[in-house]
């Protein structure tokens, strides 16, 4: 079969089937041409609130697919590859935030989305790398315990100086293999190139970035700019997608090393055996876990 083939059965088994497709923007091209929305973690959580098809199949990673039970419990939720976990919202559990939390008994818990259901229950409010400043800005409460990128958290802080953050050692082993080295190889390169990075990267490559934003923030970004040539500093997916989208430019990657091996768990074929309803897995999760980590998904919904 080839990439063609296998996508229009997809489709056709789509619309037999009332299946929705949901795919993270980290995700194939050829999978992206064939998802019902796509984009960054944020679009996908309010498209997944807002579903009418019996089925959703979500492409990413196990906590979007959660999110995507936690907001729609009557619908059957799959996870493209039940590999495709993320390893940040593995770094801290629910007994370690509580332990946490009596430290710091006055201050709202905010749980970047990349965690488990488990921990967004005793979390106060939900934000992505795209909703984070807003919702963070909009707090009553001045002292902020962020969880758990302290990558995202930095960044989030250095905006908001009249808040009081208190971030912990979490983030994503992927965008951290990017160094202050590398973005100066990289500059050194292609010295006319702007540089967009994701604020899950460490705080010194940050500190060198003409943008900073989420996944489809990167893509915008280019996508409007009058500039020519971009070095992009997240998944390298979005290099693929911004040649395609804008072939009169260039872009380049921070690093060849930033490559998601649980976002590329995907394939065009899992996709195909879950609409066949033989591949993936069904997310079911206790209606009490449900119910409250709900109620700080539903803030993020609100306040975003
Ligand atoms: P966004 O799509 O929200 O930018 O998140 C990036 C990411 O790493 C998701 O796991
Ligand atoms: Fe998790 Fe990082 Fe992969 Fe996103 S890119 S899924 S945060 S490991």
């Amino acid at each position: 079969m080839s990439i063609r083939d296998i996508q229009n059965e997809i489709i056709r088994l789509k619309k037999e089937k009332d299946i929705c497709i949901l795919a993270h923007c980290y995700q194939s091209p050829e999978i992206l041409e064939v998802a019902d929305f796509t984009g960054d973690s944020f679009a996908l959580s309010v498209s997944a609130s807002k579903v009418e098809n019996k089925t959703v199949i979500m492409c990413g990673v196990r906590f979007m697919a959660e999110t995507c039970k936690i907001l729609s419990p009557e619908k059957t939720v799959i996870l493209s590859n039940s590999i495709a976990g993320c390893p940040m919202a593995e770094m801290m559990d629910k007994e370690l935030i509580e332990q946490v939390k009596k430290q710091y008994p006055d201050y709202t818990v905010v749980a970047y989305i990349n965690t488990t259901s488990e921990l967004k229950t005793v979390c106060d409010v939900c934000v992505t790398s795209s909703s984070a400043l807003k919702i963070c800005s909009k707090l009553e409460n001045d002292n902020i315990l962020f969880i758990p990128d302290c990558n995202l958290g930095d960044w989030i802080a250095k905006q908001l100086p009249e808040k009081n953050f208190k971030l912990l050692n979490g983030g994503c082993p992927t965008h951290a293999r990017m160094t202050e080295e590398t973005v100066k190889k990289a500059k050194a390169l292609h010295p006319d190139a702007l540089l967009l990075v994701h604020p899950e990267c460490q705080p010194e490559v940050v500190a060198h970035a003409d943008y900073v934003g989420s996944t489809t923030g990167i893509m915008n970004f280019a996508e409007k700019s009058e500039e020519k040539e971009f070095i992009i500093g997240t998944e390298n997916s979005i290099v693929t997608h911004l040649q395609m989208s804008c072939p009169g430019k260039d872009f380049y990657p921070l690093s060849k090393d930033c490559i998601c091996s649980n976002m590329k768990a995907t394939s065009l074929i899992d996709v195909l055996n879950c609409c066949k309803g033989v591949g993936g897995e069904e997310i079911n999760l206790d209606e009490e876990t449900r119910v409250k980590a709900k109620a700080c998904i539903d803030k993020m919904i609100e306040l975003g």
